[in-house]
């Protein structure tokens, strides 16, 4: 007997759930080192225009789109128009590649949260995240040596993640949001009221606000911009989707999108100022401009945070656990949502019990991702498949499911429209048709030709082919694979 389709208890749980997808790791670990990449200030511009002319009108279609099919992407698209069963399958396989590697991160900010209590990371921070802790190989190729301490904490990761996932949605999802989220909130506010008043922290936020224009002409900086943005609102990937599928008939759909929407930037740019205002203090201690103190990339929160806490002096413990917890409260709601559309998808597909989907689909993920993530070869791979993953898997997907109703099937454009209208208070008109018929796809499609001419011409960084073509083109395989095949097979 197939079970019956759950429901949000009410608006408001789903408005928590949707924000606690959106704010994640995204917001407090990636946002700070991909604006600050990205010409600091400068980034906010290409930013808050990604967030208005695609964020936003993408976020009012994945709930149109869930909301109105009631049910998981492969099964949403399909009901809007049978050959977009792809996408979904494509959005769904998007969403399993993320989990693996969103564990490994997550495990590292759970970890340091008990590194704070007795500052583990001593003098030279850098040497312990990337030799002592990663113990990270050198070796250009494949290197999976097993670390034990990296294996542990991502099994527990797996495994919380896992028990909130298989107690569905209002008992698992929800009400975890409705713990974690108010949490979060709490101790970030916390953190940033600190992070601000220390000496210095004037600095980094100038470093943080003032813009390179220079960085404005770059195409890379505009498809980081969006490609952030979908990540960070969980658009594009299917979660909202998701999400909305679960929402009783009569919801506001624009309302809640607006207040998700809110809150997650809002939230994002708190977590830059509070990362830059301690940038700015680490500065200050070492006295040098925050330039020459900052080092990009990924490892720009466990490496300047356990800085700054060192240099603190009295109450260091305290910002470090306030600051990892955080982290870690962030990225485990997002986790959760991102682990749900494989999950609800096979649930629809194959009318498998919720326990059977999480089982399969959760355990499988865990297997893989506690294999890569617990050895050698973790860092490296975190970030090239979250490089491919964001701006080629997340971005295409969005941009066909984008193109997909504004330009080949307007009609259906129109009955989305209609839908969301006739149940929210604000009515999407003709700015949502815009931006979504032309600015979106001008700039997603050029933007992506260019990134991928670029790869395939030079690479990412200095990794080795052999890296990047197993896991960074090997993601974007796995997807379009997946996406085919599964689309072949016929619904139970
Ligand atoms: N939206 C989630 C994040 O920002 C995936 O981390």
């Amino acid at each position: 007997m197939t079970e019956k389709r759950e429901n949000w208890s009410a608006r408001s749980g789903f408005i928590i759930a949707a924000v606690g997808s959106a704010v994640g790791l995204g917001n407090i670990w990636r946002f700070p080192y991909v604006a600050y990449e990205n010409g600091g200030g400068a980034f906010l511009v290409p930013y808050l225009i990604a967030l208005l002319t695609a964020g936003l009108p993408l976020l009012f279609l994945d709930y149109a789109v869930g909301h109105r099919s009631i049910g998981s992407p492969p099964k949403a698209y399909k009901q809007l128009f049978k050959p977009a069963e792809t996408l979904g399958w494509w959005q769904v396989c998007v969403c399993i590649i993320i989990g693996l590697y969103y564990a490994g991160v997550l495990t590292w900010a759970g970890s340091y949260i008990f590194f704070s209590l007795g500052q583990s990371w001593g003098a030279d921070p850098e040497a312990f995240f990337f030799k002592t802790y990663l113990q990270t190989s050198s070796a250009a190729g494949f290197d999976f040596s097993f670390i034990g301490h990296l294996f542990w904490p991502i099994v527990a990761i797996w495994i919380l993640t896992l028990v909130i996932l298989y107690g569905g949605v209002k008992k698992g999802v929800e009400l975890s949001n409705r713990i974690f989220l108010p949490l979060l909130m709490v101790l970030f506010t916390i953190l940033v009221i600190q992070a601000v008043r220390l000496p210095g922290a004037v600095e980094g936020l100038n470093a943080f606000f003032t813009p390179d224009w220079s960085k404005m002409m770059n195409y890379k900086v505009w498809l980081a911009a969006y490609g952030h943005i979908f990540f960070s609102l969980s658009v594009g990937f299917g979660i909202m989707v998701t999400y909305s599928s679960y929402l009783k008939p009569k919801t506001d759909l624009t309302g809640s999108g607006l207040i998700v929407g809110f809150a997650n930037s809002s939230f994002e740019l708190l977590a830059g100022i509070g990362v830059f205002a301690a940038l700015g203090f680490m500065a200050f201690s070492a006295g040098k401009p925050v330039q020459e103190v900052v080092s990009g990339g990924i490892g720009l929160a466990f490496i300047a945070f356990p800085k700054i806490i060192s240099s603190l002096g009295a109450g260091a413990e305290l910002f470090g656990i306030l600051f990892f917890t955080s982290l870690f409260v962030a990225g485990i709601t997002s986790m959760v949502s991102i682990l749900e559309v494989p999950i609800a998808a096979m649930q629809d597909k194959m009318k498998w019990s919720r326990k059977k989907a999480v089982s399969v689909i959760g355990g499988g993920s865990a297997v893989v991702s506690i294999f890569l993530f617990s050895s050698t070869n973790a860092i490296k791979l975190v970030d090239i498949i979250d490089h491919f993953i964001n701006n080629l898997g997340i971005v295409s997907g969005a941009l066909v499911s984008i193109i997909m109703v504004s330009w080949f099937k307007r009609g259906l454009m129109r009955e989305l429209e209609a839908h969301v209208n006739h149940i929210s208070t604000i009515k999407l008109g003709r700015a949502w048709e815009f931006t979504l018929t032309i600015v979106t796809p001008v700039v997603l499609l050029s933007t992506l030709l260019l990134a991928l001419f670029a790869l395939i011409q030079n690479g990412y960084d200095t990794y080795s082919g052999q890296l990047l073509g197993w896991f960074g083109w090997g993601s974007v395989i796995f997807c379009a694979l997946g996406a085919l095949l599964m689309s072949k097979v016929h619904d139970r």
